[in-house]
């Protein structure tokens, strides 16, 4: 398989960055809400609150990580053709929801890095490391970072079902196999 994007597949490095993300933000998701809703003192799946707080900062800076060469990856490579079977306004959506995944994909985990930093929390990377606070304890901006955090958690969550629904639309309905763009290439 070829490291980059050729003119008509994705490329190794584009598919790896894609299910690494869909990975990681499904633990950012099934976290946030863990956390956010349990008490103090209280064990889920035997781990607590302070626990999930901590798993789901560092691994949200992860993710950040990789977004960022993921877009790299990107800008740096061509796209390749889109699949034949996609209709004109299919691509127009398939364009925009991209759009948004990919912007949500850096405002959530800097909006949450925001938020609590600005809020005084900090950040201890994976129980060990306790990150330096470059912004300071300011209750205005971890206000709005956290609405902005929770705003950009249901634009995320909008833009995933749409960019869903046109793959099972293709796969189930059209069965073109749509989804095996971006599934590790089979030898012929
Ligand atoms: C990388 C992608 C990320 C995703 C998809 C994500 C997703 C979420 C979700 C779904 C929630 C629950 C929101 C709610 O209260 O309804 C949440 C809450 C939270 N997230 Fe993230 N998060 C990410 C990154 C981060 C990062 C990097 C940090 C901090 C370094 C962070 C800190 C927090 C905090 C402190 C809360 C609790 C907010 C509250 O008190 O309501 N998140 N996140
Ligand atoms: C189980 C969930 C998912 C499935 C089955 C899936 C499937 C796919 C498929 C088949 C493509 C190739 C479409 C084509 O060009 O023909 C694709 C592209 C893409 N997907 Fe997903 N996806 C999922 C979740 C996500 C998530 C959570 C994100 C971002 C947060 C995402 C972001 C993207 C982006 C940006 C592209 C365009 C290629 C690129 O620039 O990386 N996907 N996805």
């Amino acid at each position: 398989m070829a490291l980059t994007n050729t003119s008509d597949r994705y490329g190794f490095f584009t598919k790896l960055f894609h299910w690494l993300i869909v990975a990681l933000f499904a633990w950012q998701y099934v976290s946030g809400n863990i956390m956010t809703g349990m008490e103090r003192g209280q064990l889920v799946a035997g781990m607590n609150q302070n626990g999930y707080y901590n798993w789901h900062k560092s691994i949200g800076l992860v993710a950040l990580a990789i977004a960022c060469f993921r877009l790299l990856n990107r800008y740096m490579g061509q796209l390749p053709a889109w699949a034949p079977t996609l209709t004109t306004p299919e691509k127009t959506f398939i364009h925009r929801a991209e759009q948004a995944l990919y912007l949500t994909m850096f405002v959530m985990p800097v909006s949450g890095y925001i938020y609590v930093m600005a809020g005084g929390f900090g950040v201890l990377l994976f129980g060990q490391w306790k990150m330096p606070n470059p912004i300071g304890k300011v209750e205005s901006i971890a206000f709005a970072a956290k609405w902005v955090h929770i705003g950009a958690g249901w634009v995320l969550a909008a833009a995933v079902l749409g960019h869903l629904f046109v793959v099972f639309r293709h796969q189930f309905v059209v069965k073109d196999g749509l989804i095996r763009r971006m599934l590790p290439q089979r030898k012929s």
